[in-house]
């Protein structure tokens, strides 16, 4: 009925997860208010988060997209809760990745200045559960991993995934780049968009132009925010030049919220090199992100891995909790803790 849905990785109770939502949140007793898009959304985040929890699960591999998951879109990370449920993943045997478009090559304190309250809650914890956590910047480009003192260290490409930028061609990448700044050149000027362009090795992006774009088009809008429709139409515009100029490498042009970005890549090659790198399967994996749509830059997650939708970082709070709970983890005493796990997991080979 559904012919875009995709491939599910794990068995999905819903009926189940149905009747847990319903006794908490009372829809079937709403007398005016029908079920709604969330109310969806939520069920199928919990029967997903009580599959993994099952005894007959073994998830190893959570990785959370960044702004709107893990922190305020553009913002850095702050809430030492969430930080706190990551550091008990960690300890339980569970590796953790922040996936993120946000590319700043293996410049590590540029990173590290998102994250940095996060990896220094780490500072407690034992030294195979911290080099548990990675970031792969750039939606699959830079992995870099957190070391013993709680930094992030590069891991060359060629070492994780045996190849140069993926095995992609210099001329494919060339042409990518080319084709959407030429695109998105066109858009601003026919939408008279008061925007500007940043390229970087492996991305491009669109962000607000300020006062100087404002004086090249004094009808247009976008100095300071960029209406949503207009990001859409960037970026169908870019996935339709992309398709006719013959790119066959895989891409990810998409609405940030506020900006448009087309990466080298997207968060499948990611989340796929991971898996290959620590011998993981996707049913072993869970995605966290806030972007699920056509123009959002989590949906191509959703074919290697088991994903949860959340629209705000409190959410990806209360879902890692709810995890941890139906793990089995004492959610009330801190990561280092001995009192964490009622249930022991076995310990992963570094
Ligand atoms: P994510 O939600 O963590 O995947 O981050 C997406 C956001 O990262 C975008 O909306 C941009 O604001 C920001 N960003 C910074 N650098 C890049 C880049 O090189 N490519 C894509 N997004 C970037
Ligand atoms: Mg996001």
């Amino acid at each position: 009925m559904i012919p875009s849905i995709g491939q599910f990785h794990t068995r999905l109770r819903l009926a189940d997860a149905f009747l847990e939502y319903d006794a908490k949140y009372r829809v079937t007793k709403r007398r005016f208010v029908k079920p709604s898009f969330n109310d969806i959304r939520h069920v199928f985040n919990l029967a997903q988060v009580n599959e993994l929890a099952a005894d007959t699960s073994d998830l190893r591999l959570i990785t959370l997209d960044g702004d709107c998951t893990l922190y305020s879109d553009g913002k850095n990370f702050e809430d030492e809760k969430l930080a706190r449920f990551i550091g008990l993943l960690l300890c339980h045997g569970v590796h953790v990745a922040l996936v993120t478009a946000a590319g700043y090559g293996y410049d590590s304190p540029k990173y590290e200045t998102r994250i940095g309250s996060l990896l220094a809650s780490f500072s407690m914890l034992p030294d195979a559960a911290k080099r548990r956590f990675f970031v792969l910047g750039g939606e699959c480009n830079y992995l870099l991993q957190c070391n013993t003192a709680c930094r992030l260290e590069p891991i060359p490409e060629k070492n994780w995934t045996g190849l140069d930028c993926h095995g992609w061609s210099p001329e494919q990448v060339q042409l990518l780049l080319d084709t959407s700044e030429a695109t998105l050149t066109a858009a601003i000027d026919e939408l008279q968009l008061r925007t500007r362009l940043i390229r970087k090795a492996r991305a491009i992006g669109m962000i607000v132009g300020g006062k100087e774009a404002k004086l090249k088009y004094p009808d247009g809008s976008g100095s300071k925010n960029i209406r949503r429709e207009l990001l859409d139409e960037c970026v169908l515009r870019v996935h339709a030049a992309l398709k006719d100029a013959g790119v066959t490498i895989p891409f990810c042009a998409f609405n940030g919220g506020s900006d448009v970005w087309v990466d080298v890549g997207n968060k499948k090659v990611g989340v796929e090199g991971l898996q290959k790198y620590l011998g993981l399967r996707p049913e072993q994996t869970m995605h966290v992100g806030d972007q699920f749509t056509n123009t959002g830059n989590d949906f191509a997650a959703r074919s290697v891995a088991t994903t949860t939708w959340i629209l705000h970082p409190t959410e990806t709070r209360y879902i890692l909790k709810t995890l941890l709970t139906k793990l089995g983890v004492n959610v009330k005493v801190a990561a280092n803790d001995d009192r964490s796990s009622k249930r022991a997991r076995p310990e992963i080979a570094q």
